[in-house]
């Protein structure tokens, strides 16, 4: 991590002739059960990945930005002004639309040079969105002379997704990648919009977390998210409640759509999961954990909705090789989250592979999570 952050600073140099006055890190999140719960007031439990973005930033004389990235290759040179323009027509897009959202959004801010770089898979539902945002808002903060305070970047970085770029998302991915601990878990309240670590020591138990990206087109990501946002929205109304975070299972003979009751029996039941995983995990119960993940991979497929044919087969075929397995995040493609003895792993490994090959798909990504990783965090100045 050290060595990464003396990278992005000597290729800020190279850039700019100078040396960042902030390098920030700022992870990928994985969602470890609790999905499509946040914005109806749920339970997560999370945690953050030794991938991430890393944004280095450092004053301007005038009020003008120059700002690159590795990623994205691409280049914005221009003026401050140009940017809080470009961010009243939304939603925004690309780079010089990110860079307009977090200047709206922190409108102290002056002139800046910034460089971004990022080894987190894009589109493959690890919060690379919410982590290049908190990177970009910290960083610009820091450079500001402005104390961080981590709630309320949150929720600026919240409204980059809500406001700017048309996402009527939860707060999950940004309290998942500002708060979390090393070798804690996150268990995640939207109502309270509070997160606090939770033991999950798989790691001790010989046990394993990967990720599988499963390479697939999210293309119908945007719509279906918003409509399960307004599904949701629907079922807590026939309910005369707030938020489904508030309701129970015996409240869904109230609904009349049977739509309506399958979304919100995923919402009900979803919340319970993340309760149970984390009082299993404290008690290592692991074989629990992985059969509450089965279950929810179920709830998202059916009740849900959010699953494909490629995460269906490939949470399939986890399941039988005794590995517990889940969409996680968004779903309409992305990636699936896995735990399972260490041991199997070569078994999972050559499992895909035979799948993947035998559909004719693009091979998948499949990356063991050691142990939960830090969260936002400044590693260089
Ligand atoms: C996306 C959103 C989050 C959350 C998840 C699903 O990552 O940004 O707020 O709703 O989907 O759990």
């Amino acid at each position: 991590m050290t060595i990464r952050a003396d990278i992005v600073r000597a290729h800020f140099h190279d850039h700019f002739g100078e040396w960042p006055v902030a390098v920030f890190r700022a992870p990928g999140r994985v969602t470890l059960i609790g999905d499509h719960t946040d914005y109806q007031g749920g339970l997560a439990l999370s945690m953050a990945l030794p991938t991430a973005t890393w944004v280095a930033a450092g004053p301007r004389p005038t009020l003008t930005v120059q700002a690159g990235s590795d990623h994205e290759g691409a280049w914005f040179d221009g003026t401050v002004a140009e940017l809080r323009e470009r961010a009243q027509a939304r939603p925004v897009s690309g780079w010089a639309g990110w860079l307009a959202a977090v200047w709206s959004l922190l409108p102290s801010t002056a002139g800046a040079n910034l460089w971004v770089e990022s080894d987190l898979a894009v589109g493959a539902g690890l919060s690379s969105s919410a982590a290049l945002t908190l990177g970009l808002l910290a960083a610009l903060q820091v450079l500001s002379g402005q104390p961080i305070a981590l709630p309320p970047l949150t929720r600026l970085a919240q409204r980059v997704e809500n406001e700017y770029l048309g996402v009527p998302s939860g707060l999950l991915d940004q309290l998942s990648i500002a708060m979390a601990q090393p070798r804690s878990a996150l268990l995640i309240d939207a109502a309270a919009q509070s997160a606090r670590p939770v033991a999950f020591p798989y790691p001790d138990a010989g046990y394993r977390v990967w990720i599988v990206d499963t390479k697939s087109p999210r293309t119908l990501q945007a719509a279906g998210y918003r409509q399960r946002v307004q599904e949701a929205a629907a079922a807590a109304d026939a309910l005369s409640l707030p938020s489904l975070g508030a309701a129970s299972e015996g409240d869904l003979a109230r609904i009349a759509d049977p739509l309506l009751v399958r979304r919100a029996r995923h919402i009900i039941t979803e919340n319970a999961r993340v309760q149970a995983t984390v009082d299993a995990a404290a008690h290592g119960r692991w074989a629990h954990v992985m059969a509450l993940f089965n279950d929810s991979h179920a709830s998202l497929a059916e009740d849900y909705a959010v699953s494909t044919p490629r995460l269906d087969q490939t949470a399939a075929r986890m399941r039988q090789l005794g590995i517990g397995a889940r969409v996680t995040g968004a779903g309409f493609g992305g990636s699936i989250v896995a735990l399972g003895p260490a041991a199997q792993e070569p078994d999972l490994l050559a499992g895909l592979s035979a799948l993947y090959e035998q559909e004719g798909w693009p091979p998948p990504a499949t990356r063991p999570i050691l142990y939960p990783n830090g969260g936002l965090m400044q590693v260089g100045g």
